[in-house]
């Protein structure tokens, strides 16, 4: 009887060997994609890009601008079958980094990263650089001391946007105006540099003076509350807004028209960005200018993602182009705007 019992244990334990080793293999024809049910050999079905993993890690949606650039680098990823990972970092640079680490640790192929500061990255960008994943940045750049840490730079040049709206301010005001100035974000690269450049051409007219300047963020919410504040301090003295985004300029229009005052008329608004709701503004004269900033990045994110991935080089700086559009050409174009 002994024997026997032996004996049926041994041909249990064989069996269950035989499934498990069965079930293992099965797995391993799944996860390498070569049946037709398993979800890689779908995507390849659809011609997409089966082996492109990309982490995007995003600032937030603090503006028209920034929904705008997400969409794009969205579309452009669904376009090309690329699998793309996306994080909105709540204007957190804790967050952003958090993200980033995650996508190292998931082994992506490229991180595209928008970085809401400019400082701060070393460690992190230094560890993406260990595991041999490339890091292309869009819109923002970051003050690194060896630029071998981020593949590429797609960005405006904002400093020449803030010189843009310095130009066409001393022009409309023959260079005297006592002027307010929205600035983006503290320690993000579009705020230090569209100041920079703006103060660059002002200081060349004696007339022209920013006579208060605060951050509203580059939110629509925060230009209001702080150009209300500016209003209650500087009522009628203020003849021009400078502000750093859209967003923040129509909040700005919203404050000064509840003061009883005329934007665009009383007081010159310029910003950047050339938002649709922008153009709106121009059309009804409430703002008299904006400079492009364009967001639409999706498609040179991913000429650069495929281009790294595939062991080519990219440019260190892809820089886009911009220019300033005015209230007389705003009914002609406002219809063309894609964002
Ligand atoms: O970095 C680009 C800036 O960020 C845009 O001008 C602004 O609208 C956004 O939030």
């Amino acid at each position: 009887m002994k024997k026997v019992g032996k004996g049926i244990l041994l041909v249990v334990f064989l069996c269950i060997a035989a499934l498990v080793i069965g079930g293992c293999s099965n797995q391993g024809t799944t996860t390498s994609g070569t049946t037709p049910e398993s979800p890689a050999a779908d995507t390849t079905k659809t011609g997409a890009k089966k082996d492109i993993v990309v982490g995007f890690s995003q600032i937030g949606a603090e503006s028209d601008w920034r929904r705008a650039e997400t969409k794009s680098i969205r579309d452009e990823a669904k376009a090309r079958g690329i699998d793309l990972k996306f994080v909105d970092a709540q204007q957190k640079k804790e967050n952003q980094i958090k993200a980033i680490k995650t996508f190292i640790a998931q082994k992506v192929d490229a991180i595209i990263l928008a970085p809401v500061v400019e400082t701060g990255w070393e460690p992190v960008l230094k560890e993406a650089k260990r595991a041999k994943i490339p890091v292309i940045l869009v819109d923002r750049g970051v003050d690194v001391a060896d630029d071998s840490l981020y593949a590429t730079l797609i960005a405006s040049d904002f400093v020449e946007e803030g010189r843009m709206a310095g130009e066409w301010l001393a022009k409309a005001t023959d260079g005297s105006c006592k002027i307010v100035e929205l600035q983006g974000t503290p320690e993000a690269a579009p705020a230090i540099d569209r100041k920079k450049g703006f103060e660059e051409i002002i200081k060349k007219y004696p007339g022209m003076k920013i006579i208060k300047s605060q951050t509203g963020d580059f939110s629509r919410i925060n230009g209001k509350a702080v150009m209300e504040a500016f209003i209650k301090s500087e009522g009628k003295n203020i003849q021009a807004v400078y502000a750093h985004n859209d967003d923040m300029a129509i909040g700005a229009i919203q404050a000064l028209e509840a003061a009883g005052m005329k934007p665009g008329k009383d007081v010159f608004v310029v910003s950047i960005d050339g938002v649709k709701a922008a153009f709106q503004a121009m059309v009804d004269g409430k703002l008299n200018a904006t400079v492009e900033c364009n967001p639409l990045l999706g498609p040179l994110a991913f000429d650069a993602v495929e281009k790294l991935v595939n062991g080519e080089s990219v440019p260190k700086k892809i820089v886009v182009e911009d220019k300033i559009f005015t209230q007389d050409v705003a009914k002609n174009v406002i219809k063309d705007r894609k964002y």
